[in-house]
């Protein structure tokens, strides 16, 4: 172990920074657009099914791997076999291929923020996103310039990052106090606002009501799964890195059950703004439901601004609150992710916090520019897919297969229980061994299929060749580049 290994001070900070990377985008943009998507009450189901057959599991394991072997996951797989390192870079690279492309959403919201105030977004919110902010081209192929603006808001996002982790986990322990509670507040705000609006009732019914014919749609299930693992920050490192900042004297169950729940908590509070204003949105516009609004990325971009140009007073109020939501929702996701993958280095050559966070901004920063051209809409959708669809997925599978199989996984569950306050049943053994791998095999031979019967959105298939098993496959030899590099460092004596 790592002597000077940073720790956090409290409990309540790791929790705060945990259920900070847990929370974010994914509950506000990407949950209620699923769910949407699904036919609203359809997906509450299997969304909570999924939430405790892996979401809370996974959790457990992650964040008790980290504790227990006190390092960040390149170095935690590398420690259970040699080779492993390997899969522990690949997996923090996700989270660096995440943390790239999720700044994207961010420098949006910076854009949108400054023309919130003016409602720059005129009666046209979908034309203004589409043409005016990303100045979209025809398709993947016509890449152009980096954009001013988009270049200048991806700018702000990588140096408030930096200015974040340059200290290290003890600064995140003084953002995340602010970061975590303060969009919660915005979205109480928003959701008075939102439930006092005519129609906001047939959104929360159409929210609501279930439906139990749609249980045997399989891509429900699939979506349900894939929005817990994006949601609780499952199988890209991050929740083994913070783990790992927990000094010896650690509890972990309750700690990984309350961050859950917290977070999928987030989720259901968040469907309630969202759907009450398209419901609101419904009746100004005379249109059902479920044809109120096109894409995932249009809930946040052009159905939210259209519902604030529509409301009969303090619009650019509303503007702001929402954007400053989207903004502290997300950077503290963003710089976890970060932080999941520097972490590796730090514990294999011990680089000084500071200096990495340095360069892996400057890094993220010119490789993110892709996502400021005018083609660079399509590129974020299809890294965003095959990230989470398939690089996620093939993680999580495999960081289950390993511990369930290759760790004395019943030593591990005794060792959490008796560190923790609440114990976890033989069930948590048998859920890793064959509950979560078996669903997760299922959801990839799912998308697989699907992938190779239609492709992906109309795109053409040499940009998902590149865009999405191209990007995959470039982690996978920067990790084995990563892993082959022996370690060392200033304190190798350390190790
Ligand atoms: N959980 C974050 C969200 O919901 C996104 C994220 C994914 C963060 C994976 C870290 C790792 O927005």
């Amino acid at each position: 172990m790592h002597p000077n290994r940073e720790q956090w001070q409290s409990r309540f900070s790791f929790i705060m920074a945990a259920v900070g990377s847990a929370v974010g985008l994914g509950n506000v943009w990407r949950f209620p657009y699923i769910a949407y998507e699904s036919g609203g009450g359809a997906f509450l189901i299997p969304y909570f099914i999924a939430l405790f057959t892996a979401g809370i599991p996974m959790l457990i394991l992650e964040m008790g791997l980290g504790h227990r072997l006190q390092k960040g996951a390149p170095l935690v797989f590398g420690s259970i076999r040699k080779p492993l390192q390997w899969f522990g870079w690949w997996a923090a690279g996700l989270s660096a291929g995440i943390a790239i492309y999720y700044s994207t959403i961010l420098s949006w919201s910076w854009v949108y923020l400054w023309h919130a105030m003016k409602l720059g977004w005129g009666k046209q919110a979908e034309t203004f996103f589409v043409e005016q902010v990303l100045q979209r081209s025809a398709g993947p192929q016509e890449i152009g310039a980096p954009i001013g603006y988009l270049v200048m808001g991806m700018a702000l996002t990588w140096f408030v990052i930096y200015l974040i982790l340059r200290k290290g986990v003890r600064n995140v322990s003084k953002v995340v106090i602010v970061t975590v509670p303060l969009p919660l507040i915005l979205l109480a705000l928003l959701l008075v606002r939102g439930l006092t609006l005519p129609g906001a009732m047939d959104g929360i019914r159409y929210y609501l009501t279930p439906d139990f014919s749609k249980l045997t749609d399989p891509s429900i299930w699939l979506k349900a799964y894939g929005q817990i693992f994006f949601s609780l920050s499952l199988a890209s490192g991050v929740m083994i890195g913070y783990g790992s900042y927990l000094g010896r004297k650690a509890e972990i169950n309750n700690s990984a059950l309350i961050t859950g729940l917290a977070n999928c908590g987030t989720s259901f509070f968040a469907g309630f703004v969202v759907f009450s204003m398209l419901g609101y949105l419904a009746r100004v516009q005379g249109l059902p439901l479920p044809e109120v609004t096109q894409s995932g990325t249009g809930l946040a971009f052009v159905a939210f601004p259209t519902a604030i140009t529509q409301l009969p007073a303090l619009n650019g109020l509303f503007g702001v609150i929402f954007f400053i939501t989207l903004l502290t929702l997300g950077i503290d996701s963003a710089f976890a992710l970060q932080e999941a993958f520097t972490t590796g280095f730090y514990d294999k050559w011990h680089l000084s916090t500071e200096k990495l966070a340095r360069y892996f901004v400057i890094a993220a920063f010119l490789l993110s520019l892709i996502f400021t051209t005018r083609g660079g809409f399509f590129w974020f959708d299809i890294v965003d897919k095959w990230i989470c669809d398939f690089g996620l997925v093939v993680s999580g599978l495999g960081q289950c297969l390993i511990v369930g199989y290759l760790y004395r996984i019943r030593d591990f569950r005794e060792y959490l229980n008796r560190i923790s306050e609440i114990r976890i049943g033989v069930w948590w053994e048998w859920t890793l061994r064959y509950i979560t791998p078996s669903v997760l095999l299922i959801i990839l031979i799912g998308n697989l299929s699907r992938e190779i019967r239609s492709g992906y959105s109309g795109y053409p298939q040499w940009s998902t060749l590149i865009g999405g098993w191209g990007v995959l496959l470039f982690w996978a030899v920067l990790a084995t580049i990563l892993w082959k590099i022996p370690a060392g460092g200033a304190r190798s004596e350390d190790r």
